[in-house]
């Protein structure tokens, strides 16, 4: 019998969610069919996933950044058709390869010049893990500070680097001299640092949960800090990289230089999970000092071929298309055409963002009948006001979008990055009709509201 993946889709494509149901978490089932986002996509291209009934959809979550080029790339797609079709010898491991070598020294082109060195892994968190044992080796130091609302990944170590307790309850002890610090507080920082017992000082440039934004001096000063005590300054960049902020890396915003920068999610292209931490000489050097340590950190699947190989065509893409450019460009017409709505909206506080990557918060409104209303959702649920934002976006303007993080009041987009100016009117004019419905008390989209406080549903629709 011969296998074909097409045919089990053309067979069993409407057992999907029961086949979730019964062998996988059902809970994400529950959510998607209580918020009315059980759809069947059948096809997907660029920005855009199209459902069975013929509807076409805008996608402002990218896979949480990870379709930064967009879905199904005919490049990329045919980088991997010719990897396969190559008979590579692949993961020989007595052995090193081609396609890692180009892809370090590819990305390494785009990274500061303090950066010289490469490590591959298969996710985020896998970069966060290694940084964290590269620090600890390298500075013979074992506390690890990170910035409170901090997200770097779900593992064991990259966890004890996440304040939100709901990823953390009840899988601890975590790693242990890991200590948060508020985000953009440099007097907090120091502090922290001036024991001297501190390896790593883990930092988003940007946060991804909320989109905090640093004070331009921020960053440089982070730098300033960590050189003066001895401490090394890791940015993750897992997020933010790649163009999403509309400069290649985040920290080119503020001419900053880590010692470590994590890349992962966009440089797979969509397709071949990745990750990687770029690294002064110093760091590689101290852990990878001599032969029998030539292993001494690694896994299996790092600098697989495919891997390798939609990494280096996805470069391509974001050099050829312009993409950071455009990243820029249409992000700032997004925020300023959102930003320009204020004035007429009471629940609308600000978009802001760098780049493509964008919060939209909404704030308690001044008048007494809209205040009584945020009350009950507040009430029911901290930042339910959210979800009556993003569901009406999702069924009446088939545009995807995700909240910011848990309990707090922030839309998030973080679309593929060669959205056009066209795909950004209709985002500006969703929000404007969506916005306007959440003013109109009583009505269809307060109905939600009550419906959505009645569920308990608490922000399940997010997360990074
Ligand atoms: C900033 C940041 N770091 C780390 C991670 C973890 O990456 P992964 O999900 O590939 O493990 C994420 C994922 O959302 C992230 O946004």
């Amino acid at each position: 019998m011969t296998f074909s993946i097409a045919e089990l889709f053309s067979k069993h494509a409407p057992e999907k969610f029961s086949l979730h149901e019964q062998y996988l978490n059902n809970q994400m089932v529950r959510v998607l069919k209580t918020i009315g986002y059980d759809r069947t996509y059948i096809r997907a291209m660029g920005q855009y996933l199209y459902d069975d009934k013929g509807d076409k959809y805008l996608d402002l979550l990218s896979g949480f950044g990870v379709f930064a080029i967009g879905r199904n790339h005919p490049t990329v797609i045919k980088a991997l058709q010719e990897t396969l079709t190559l008979e590579l010898p692949n993961l020989v491991q007595m052995d090193v390869s081609l396609l890692s070598g180009l892809l370090a020294k590819k990305i390494l082109e785009t990274t500061a010049d303090n950066l010289e060195k490469l490590f591959f892994c298969n996710s985020g968190t896998e970069a966060v893990e290694a940084a964290i044992k590269f620090a600890r080796y390298t500075t013979k130091r074992e506390r690890i500070i990170y910035c409170e609302h901090s997200f770097h990944g779900l593992s064991l170590g990259a966890l004890s680097l996440n304040g939100e307790v709901i990823f953390r309850e009840g899988f601890g002890p975590l790693l242990a001299h890991c200590d948060a610090v508020p985000f953009n507080d440099l007097e907090a920082l120091e502090k922290a640092l001036r024991s001297k017992e501190v390896a790593a000082f883990f930092v988003e440039p940007i946060q991804g949960k909320g989109v905090n934004i640093p004070d331009d001096n921020y960053l440089p000063e982070v730098e300033r800090l960590c050189k003066k005590y001895g401490t090394l300054f890791v940015a993750d960049e897992i997020q933010t990289g790649l163009g999403r902020t509309g400069k290649f890396w985040a920290c080119e915003h503020w001419g900053v230089k880590p010692d470590m920068l994590l890349m992962a999610k966009a440089l797979s292209g969509g397709f071949i999970p990745i990750g990687a931490v770029a690294m002064t000489t110093r760091i590689m050097d101290t852990v990878f000092n001599r032969m029998d340590r030539a292993v001494v950190h690694g896994s299996t699947y790092g600098k697989n071929n495919m891997a390798m190989a939609a990494g280096l065509a996805t470069l391509q893409v974001i050099e050829d298309e312009k993409l950071v450019e455009n990243s820029a460009k249409v992000g700032i017409k997004i925020i300023d055409g959102i930003n320009a709505m204020t004035a007429n909206y009471q629940f609308l506080q600000e978009a802001r963002g760098k780049g493509l990557m964008i919060a939209i918060e909404f704030q308690s409104p001044k008048s007494l009948s809209l205040k009584a209303a945020w009350m009950m959702l507040e009430a029911a649920n901290k930042g339910l006001f959210c979800q009556m934002i993003t569901i009406p976006l999702f069924k009446e303007h088939k545009i995807l979008t995700q909240v910011a993080g848990h309990g707090m009041n922030v839309v998030k987009l973080l679309p593929p990055l060669n959205l056009t100016a066209k795909d950004s009117h209709d985002i500006i004019n969703a929000f404007d009709k969506t916005i306007a419905d959440t003013h109109q008390i009583p009505g269809s989209i307060w109905d939600l509201g009550k419906t959505l406080a009645g569920h308990g549903l608490k922000n399940k629709t997010t997360n990074k």
